[in-house]
């Protein structure tokens, strides 16, 4: 079957990789999103990842700390986070290179664009680490900016929620999903899809936004294929 895209940018949040345990890394988990990943790779579409730190640390949980250096905690988890993804997609045969927005050249490679996509054009899974680098924001905005830098279609925003609802599902068992949302009501009507940063660089560069679900990690390869899970932000 032939991809509805050729180049994408997935967003893991951290707690994806917590599967149920809620925290830390859960290698089951783990390991079934990267054969997923695999088989996307396989049908010839191009990935790069962003992933989330919130399994481990949320700049906002330190809330009597300093924000700057809890949000360099956070970013920290987030390489923690990228070299296990990186581990896991190696095992599965998929080459790939983690690049981090802060350097840290023993552990990863710095990002530099155009190399990231030099790897991607050769196969390889790129994963950015350290978000954008800066503290004050949040992961969503590291997807939306590297999407953007590297001319990335949509971005796939894999979630414990399956979609967007205007309040949330389990609170309010009435809460009503949208299929498809403009950004501009997303940012209008407050919807915690993603921070407004993250909304804004995206409406201002026409990246459209999938919400769905990562309880069952094949929602990738299905929303790749065409399929219309969860909701469409554009
Ligand atoms: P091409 O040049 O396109 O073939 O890419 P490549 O990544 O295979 O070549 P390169 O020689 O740049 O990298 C070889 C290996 O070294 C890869 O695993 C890279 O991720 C890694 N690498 C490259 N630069 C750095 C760095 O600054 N720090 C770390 N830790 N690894 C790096």
């Amino acid at each position: 079957m032939k991809p509805k895209y050729k180049r994408v940018l997935l967003k893991l949040s951290g707690e994806a990789l917590a599967g149920p345990k809620g925290f830390g890394l859960d290698t089951d988990t783990i390991s079934a999103i990267s054969k997923t990943i695999k088989e996307c790779v396989d049908m010839g579409v191009e990935i790069s990842i962003v992933v989330g730190g919130g399994n481990f640390w949320r700049g906002r949980t330190g809330e009597s700390m300093d924000r700057t250096r809890a949000d360099h905690m956070g970013m920290l988890a987030t390489v923690i986070n990228s070299l296990a993804m990186q581990d896991a997609l190696e095992n599965v045969g998929i080459p790939t290179r983690v690049q981090t927005a802060i350097e840290m050249k023993q552990i990863a490679e710095p990002y530099i664009r155009g190399k990231a996509e030099r790897h991607l054009e050769k196969g390889r899974v790129v994963i950015f680490g350290c978000g954008t680098g800066n503290p004050f924001f949040s992961t969503d905005t590291a997807a939306a900016l590297r999407a953007v830098e590297t001319g990335s279609e949509v971005i796939l925003l894999a979630k414990k929620v399956d979609a967007v609802y205007d309040s949330d599902p389990n609170i309010n068992p009435n809460a009503k999903k949208y299929d498809k949302l403009k950004f501009i009501d997303v940012l209008n009507q407050g919807l915690g899809v993603m921070d407004s940063t993250a909304s804004t660089l995206c409406m201002d560069n026409n990246i459209p936004i999938r919400v769905f679900g990562l309880d069952n990690p094949d929602n990738i390869k299905k929303v790749l294929l065409g399929e219309e899970l969860g909701t469409l932000v554009y």
